[in-house]
């Protein structure tokens, strides 16, 4: 019997308020000057005044970076380690949405590994050259989707590769994860929507790929049935608390599951960022439905899992997905966002040097990409 190794060791600390704490939190990891790393979203939400003046009243001293794209791009790593440097920072607080996330992990990363970051690939095994002296990171989401929080990974656009490019190990994992359902009140409807449909497809691909994980199989079914029940009230109600906190939970949820790999959706939406700089979670919106059909075929079961706990009702997985997307004002398809059938082919070829789709329960090849982006149009 082969073995299979799991691991779910990160702390998270999750409630109303519980950004009062950051400045415990890192006294505790040995913290005296913070990088707070976010971007100028999360600026103009008020938020990262609010965490520096928490931090410097707990004594601990903060520099603000906030240079961070959407879609993060190797400059902004470089930007970061300079303002690290340059602040003498000893840990970075990671704040905001999955943009900053993974740019406080790759900043890190950068502060003590000297190679290009495009050796640190997970898609050629770069995660092999990743030493435990990595600065310590606190993470503080303030968007209800991507997870990064508790995950291993940061994504960022390079040069050198032409694409997102994921890069992965256990020593860019948070200290400790502070989850404050309150910090993610301000986001607007598009993006409550928009990220939350990323938690979502994290639960369903985790829970579709590849791999024997009953842990995550677990968590990932829970996660959907969070996601289905709250996001609409997220995003029609965006002061509801318990709402806002279940998708907290929810995205956590996802990526936690997801350590068990994701599948072709990721690998579709991945270029639809770097080509045609669209929202993360919003391109696997567009593509999920097809996915799932593409899918059923392989594990009807675990498709039919999940149809009963998004939508008992709906007819199929992919309609309840869609029915879903179309309650919480997100568009139908990828031609609402500008994309046409001749941007297609380079797309695929993009998606084929991706890595997620390697973990998808039925094989995919690169028609089956054309067919997967033309079905989503
Ligand atoms: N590391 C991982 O495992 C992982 C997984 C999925 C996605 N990602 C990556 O995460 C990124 C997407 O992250 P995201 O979906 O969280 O979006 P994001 O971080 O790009 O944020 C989207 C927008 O929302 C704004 N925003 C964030 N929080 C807000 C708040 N509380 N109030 C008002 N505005 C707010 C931001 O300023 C930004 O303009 C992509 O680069 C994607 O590739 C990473
Ligand atoms: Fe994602």
């Amino acid at each position: 019997m082969s073995l299979v190794t799991w691991s779910f060791p990160t702390t998270i600390v999750f409630g109303n308020g519980a950004i009062a704490q950051i400045g415990d939190r890192v006294k505790s990891i040995k913290g005296t000057r913070a990088l707070v790393v976010c971007d100028a979203g999360v600026v103009k939400a008020g938020i990262a005044d609010k965490v520096r003046k928490a931090l410097e009243g707990a004594g601990i001293a903060a520099s603000v970076f906030d240079k961070v794209d959407p879609n993060p791009i190797e400059k902004n790593v470089f930007d970061g380690v300079a303002a690290y440097r340059s602040h003498g920072a000893d840990c970075i607080v990671s704040l905001g949405g999955g943009s900053p996330l993974d740019a406080g992990k790759l900043i890190a990363l950068k502060v003590t590994h000297e190679r290009p970051l495009e050796e640190y690939d997970d898609a050629i095994g770069g995660d092999a050259h990743i030493t435990s002296n990595v600065p310590p990171i606190i993470t503080v989401p303030t968007t209800a989707g991507t997870g990064s929080e508790v995950g291993r990974s940061g994504v960022v656009t390079l040069p050198a590769t032409k694409r997102k490019t994921v890069i992965f190990s256990p020593y860019l994992m948070a200290k400790v994860a502070i989850l404050d359902p309150e910090l993610t009140v301000s986001m607007p409807p598009r993006v409550t929507a928009a990220t939350g449909f990323d938690a979502l497809t994290h639960c369903i691909e985790a829970y579709l790929s590849l791999g024997d994980h009953p842990m995550a199989d677990g968590i990932a079914l829970a996660g959907t049935e969070l996601c289905a029940k709250h996001l609409p009230r997220a995003v029609e109600a965006g002061a509801d608390l318990v709402a806002r906190g279940a998708m907290m939970k929810a995205a956590m949820m996802g990526a936690v599951a997801f350590q068990k790999g994701l599948g072709v959706c990721h690998s579709l939406a991945h270029p639809l960022s770097s080509e045609k700089n669209m929202h993360h979670g919003l391109a696997n919106a567009l593509c999920l439905p097809a996915v799932c059909d593409y899918n059923n075929g392989i594990v009807p079961d675990r498709i039919e899992r999940i149809r009963r706990i998004v939508d008992p009702n709906a007819t199929s997985l992919s309609n309840a997905l869609r029915q879903l997307r179309e309650k919480i004002g997100l568009p139908n398809g990828l031609g609402a966002e500008g994309i046409v059938k001749a941007d297609v082919p380079k797309l695929a070829d993009k998606a084929m040097e991706d890595a997620c789709y390697r973990l998808n329960p039925r094989p995919v090849t690169r028609e089956d990409m054309v067919k997967l982006y033309e079905l989503s149009l």
